[in-house]
């Protein structure tokens, strides 16, 4: 007769842990695609010609954009001198390098969060469904003005 209890009971949190976890992805109006942190490109990125000029670039499909950023001491290059945007319903793979020590690139709220390696590129895919304001921060110490290094990412 217990048994049973119990089994109700683990069944109920299985579904609520489910539920969480979805709302957490699809709820706050982004959803995680896909998520290479600190995948290895042997080539300087830095010399590639996306990241000779950071920014937003159309991806292969009509919803897809592909960003690349630089993280320096202090900024994230686009990022931090005028805010990325993107529009809403669209998939975005983030293209992550630093261009001196190692940072960390953190989309505040959702679960962007990858570190910013020299010579190496970290790629992340995510959903924007809904328009939204989004801090980015670095969570890697990387200098005296580690604690000011944060810029802003706008969903229109
Ligand atoms: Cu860049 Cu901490």
């Amino acid at each position: 007769r217990f048994e049973r209890l119990w089994l109700v009971g683990a069944l109920t949190l299985i579904v609520l842990f489910i539920g969480t976890v979805t709302y957490g992805a699809v709820g706050a109006g982004y959803g995680m695609v896909d998520a290479t942190g600190g995948e290895v490109d042997q080539t300087n990125p830095t010399a590639s010609d996306n990241f000779r000029e950071p920014g937003v670039y159309n991806g292969s499909e009509p919803n897809h954009y592909d960003v690349y950023i630089e993280a320096v001491q202090f900024a994230f290059v686009p990022g931090t001198s005028e805010p990325i945007r993107l529009p809403a319903n669209s998939t975005v793979t983030f293209h992550v390098t630093s261009g001196d020590v190692v940072h960390g690139f953190e989309v505040v709220g959702t679960n962007i969060n990858t570190m910013a390696v020299p010579g190496q590129v970290a790629t992340v895919t995510v959903e924007f469904d809904e328009p939204g304001e989004y801090g980015l921060v670095c969570n890697e110490y990387c200098g005296s003005g580690h604690h000011t290094m944060e810029g802003s990412l706008d969903v229109v």
